[in-house]
């Protein structure tokens, strides 16, 4: 099997290899204190080792609850937010049928996710759809208590209960949580629903490889087993005893900090591939919590090209000089589609007849590559050989052990988000939450 593989040669210029290098001991630092357990958010170390971890009955249990869903249901609604719901969301829009909701004869339960906003519209729209399918949950939550996914877990159970009966609800909802604690926990227990664990050592945006991701992932057809295969390689290739030289996950984290340093304070994490969208918003949630804190902290954006050049571009190209991009640049696409000659040639696209669309795309990439780097943007290169489940397992891997190197080299903790927590004060402050009561007068007695 291929390996993703990172270049950084057009980041010099900006910053140089020395610049670059001066960051290996106190990389390899930070490695150790992953490995040793040593370093801040040490509890939180559980995803460090768990593709290579993982056995073949927790993979087969896994298979065999979304067996069960498969069998039964035509819609899936997988319920969660933030790291509970991106990791998923991102390999299924890597890996579906970009046009899933409109297939007819379907292989599969089609996934719709809830709980990840509080949009009453997205809601009721939701549950109309819902009204004469056969549908099933899943109601992924950590901590068993965030507001957004209890929210729509209550609406939407109490759906099914009435459309199916509470005995045949119960055998269609799958709860994946924290082992012992928490309200989704206690519910669980309760109606004796299936339930998987998130590991008490496994922050919410470290959880894809868990059945946080796993599950839904199964559930959607797709190999679970070549996707921890993917991961289990990588973590062998970022491992402590590879040298920094060629440890991918070392380099990509001190190349980002030596930027950071330089003065580029928000990295563009660009696909030309724009089902791998969601990719970068898992790696924005990844990076912007892990690293957003003690006001410091590179800010993650994300653009697809090339549709973003459309709208983005020329900011890119020409706005404030304090940004570098992250390509992750895909190999071979999967399927192909070449471009037929027309004999009136009116759109004189014609000297591109007979090729694949993907090579007008791979000009396209090196071609924007080219002009931003002109433009002053430092340009990282991330290449992935295909978005297969296996590299996508790999590129998990890769930038969840770069964020934890990378996150030390910062001199933060990468694995904790107290920020998280302000806007659910004052929510619930407003919301008149029993326990809030002497918050709720201080937030009303501003806003007067
Ligand atoms: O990374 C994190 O821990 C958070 O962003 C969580 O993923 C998110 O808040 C969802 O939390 P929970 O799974 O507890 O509902």
């Amino acid at each position: 099997m291929k390996s993703i593989t990172i270049n950084i040669d057009k980041t010099l210029g900006f910053v140089t290899q020395e610049q670059i290098n001066a960051w290996e001991t106190k990389a390899k630092a930070s490695i150790d204190a992953l490995h040793n357990s040593s370093g801040a958010g040490n509890d939180f170390l559980g995803w460090l080792h768990l593709p290579s971890a993982t056995t073949d009955e927790q993979l087969t249990a896994i298979e065999q609850a979304a067996g069960r869903l498969r069998s039964e249901c035509e819609i899936v609604v997988v319920i969660g937010i933030g790291g509970s719901y991106l990791g998923s969301k991102a390999v299924l829009e890597a890996l579906n049928n970009s046009f899933d909701l409109l297939l007819k004869e379907r292989k599969n339960p089609l996934i719709l996710y809830a709980g990840h906003q509080i949009g009453e519209d997205y809601l009721y729209e939701l549950s109309e759809t819902l009204k004469g399918k056969q549908f099933g949950l899943i109601n992924i939550s950590k901590s068993g208590t965030t507001t957004e996914p209890a929210l729509a877990f209550r609406i939407l159970k109490k759906q099914l209960e009435d459309t199916v009966g509470p005995d045949k609800a119960r055998q269609r909802i799958i709860a994946v949580t924290d082992a012992r604690k928490g309200a989704l926990r206690t519910l669980a227990d309760q109606e004796g629903y299936t339930t998987f664990v998130i590991p008490d050592n496994v922050g919410g945006r470290f959880s894809v490889l868990t059945p946080v991701g796993l599950l839904p992932i199964a559930v959607a057809g797709i190999s679970i087993r070549e996707l921890v295969a993917g991961a289990a390689d990588m973590e062998k290739a970022t491992a402590k005893d590879i040298p920094f030289a060629d440890n991918i996950a070392a380099i990509y984290a001190a190349t980002r900090n030596e930027l950071y340093r330089k003065g580029m304070k928000t990295e563009i994490l660009a696909n030309f591939h724009p089902k791998l969208h969601y990719i970068a918003e898992w790696w924005k949630q990844l990076y912007g919590e892990s690293e957003g804190k003690e006001n410091k902290g590179i800010f993650p954006a994300a653009v697809d090209l090339t549709t973003d050049l459309h709208s983005m571009g020329q900011w890119i190209q020409e706005g404030e000089r304090t940004i570098f991009e992250t390509v992750i640049s895909v190999g071979d696409p999967n399927h192909t589609v070449v471009i037929p000659t027309d004999q009136a040639d009116l759109d004189g696209l014609n000297f591109l007849a007979g090729k694949r669309v993907d090579e007008v795309n791979k000009m396209a990439e090196l071609g924007t590559s080219l002009a931003h780097v002109d433009g002053g943007v430092p340009n990282i290169r991330i290449s992935i050989p295909a978005v297969t489940p296996y590299y996508i397992g790999q590129l998990f891997y890769f930038f969840e052990k770069a964020c934890g190197i990378s996150g030390y080299l910062l001199g933060v903790n990468p694995f904790d988000q107290p920020g998280v927590e302000a806007y659910k004060k004052n929510m619930f402050a407003l919301l008149n939450k029993p326990g809030y009561e002497k918050e709720s007068e201080a937030i009303k007695a501003r806003l007067q």
